[in-house]
């Protein structure tokens, strides 16, 4: 088998310690593994493999020899190197928000829209992960009945905003249980034992960027311009996964247990849904499971074709880092 010289842009964020785990747990053909990031980390170690692989400082030689480059060290990292690297051969897989409504540029999900991989012209790009595990649970709708209409609200852990915020939680938490001051850095309010209905700027509509992605990243996927979106992104005081309660309306009626039976045979799918019992996703339950789950399935009381869920997933695998490796695997 063809080995590939692999670069991480990012290697030392939240997102790209975990690509650098996946590229390894999923047994990558890799024959030379470079981790890139800012000045601030250049000489610190990371293991691959049984090897310490030492952090090399970002620059515009970097992709010499480097046959595919994940890149997640946000959006101005991307808009200045993604091109160097294409213009020495490399394929990107753009984990940053940099390309993804350029319209020469696939945004890619494997279980929704691996047909439009092939249009590449060097860059793909990664969704934003509240974008991923929604179309990723919608998709056998679509596929099923149609989707006229989609009304969902995020609740979104603080690894998606990076390594900063991991830490500002759990200092805020530790401030607080011992009666001290919260001290504020990353996020304009306090995050632990709060919730912030702000994720990313604002824009001239009133709406966040982050609900603005998910709107315009799920049309792209879905290559249907007309479902109607509308959108609300929270934070909320979780170290790991994104939860989200969606509403949609179908074109046609769907019963529930025809719902579950699809979900049931889905890959990439895991089916939560026992109330009885008191089962459903979790956010903790994401740092177990890779697949997206999904559960409280109910139909809307008044809409016959409307129906609610609640979707969670691992927003720094599946909403990313496992994301950009399954995109890989299917490149090469
Ligand atoms: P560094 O650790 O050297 O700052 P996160 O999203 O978890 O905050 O991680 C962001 C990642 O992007 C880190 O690996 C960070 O490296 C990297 N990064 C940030 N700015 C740059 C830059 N200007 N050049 C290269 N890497 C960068």
């Amino acid at each position: 088998m063809n080995k590939f010289n692999v670069a991480v842009v990012g290697a030392t964020g939240a997102v790209g310690r975990e690509m650098v785990k996946i590229l390894d747990e999923r047994k990558f053909p890799i024959k030379d593994l470079v981790l890139l990031a800012s000045e601030r980390s250049a000489g610190e170690t990371i293991n691959f493999r049984k090897k310490e692989l030492e952090v090399q400082e970002l620059n515009t030689s970097s992709f010499e020899d480097i046959d595919i480059a994940l890149f997640s060290a946000g959006s101005s990292v991307s808009k200045k190197f993604v091109p160097i690297a294409v213009k020495n051969g490399t394929i990107v897989i753009d984990n940053s928000s940099a390309f993804r409504m350029d319209s020469h540029v696939p945004l890619i999900v494997p279980e929704v829209n691996l047909g439009d991989l092939k249009k590449h012209n060097g860059i793909i790009a990664n969704p934003n992960c509240s974008t991923i595990q929604m179309v990723v649970a919608l998709k056998p709708i679509l596929d099923e009945v149609g989707i006229n209409r989609i009304i969902v609200s995020t609740y979104q852990s603080v690894s998606g905003t990076g390594k900063d915020a991991i830490d500002e939680l759990a200092e805020q938490s530790s401030q607080i249980l011992n009666n001290k001051k919260p001290v504020r850095k990353v996020y304009p309010h306090q995050i632990a034992f709060n919730i912030l209905p702000h994720i990313d700027v604002f824009e001239n509509n009133g709406y966040t960027k982050e609900e603005m992605k998910l709107i315009h990243e799920t049309k792209k996927i879905f290559g249907n311009s007309k479902i109607k979106i509308t959108a609300t992104a929270a934070r909320v005081p979780v170290f790991y996964g994104h939860s989200e309660s969606v509403y949609l309306e179908t074109k046609k009626q769907i019963t529930i247990k025809k719902l579950k039976n699809i979900y049931l045979k889905t890959k990439g799918i895991k089916l939560v849904d026992d109330i009885d019992n008191s089962k459903y996703p979790l956010a903790i339950m994401s740092e177990i499971y890779d697949d997206v789950m999904i559960g409280r399935l109910r139909k809307d009381l008044t809409e016959p074709n409307g129906i609610n869920m609640w979707i969670v997933a691992n927003n720094l695998r599946k909403g990313a880092a496992l994301n950009a490796v399954q995109i890989a695997e299917l490149l090469i």
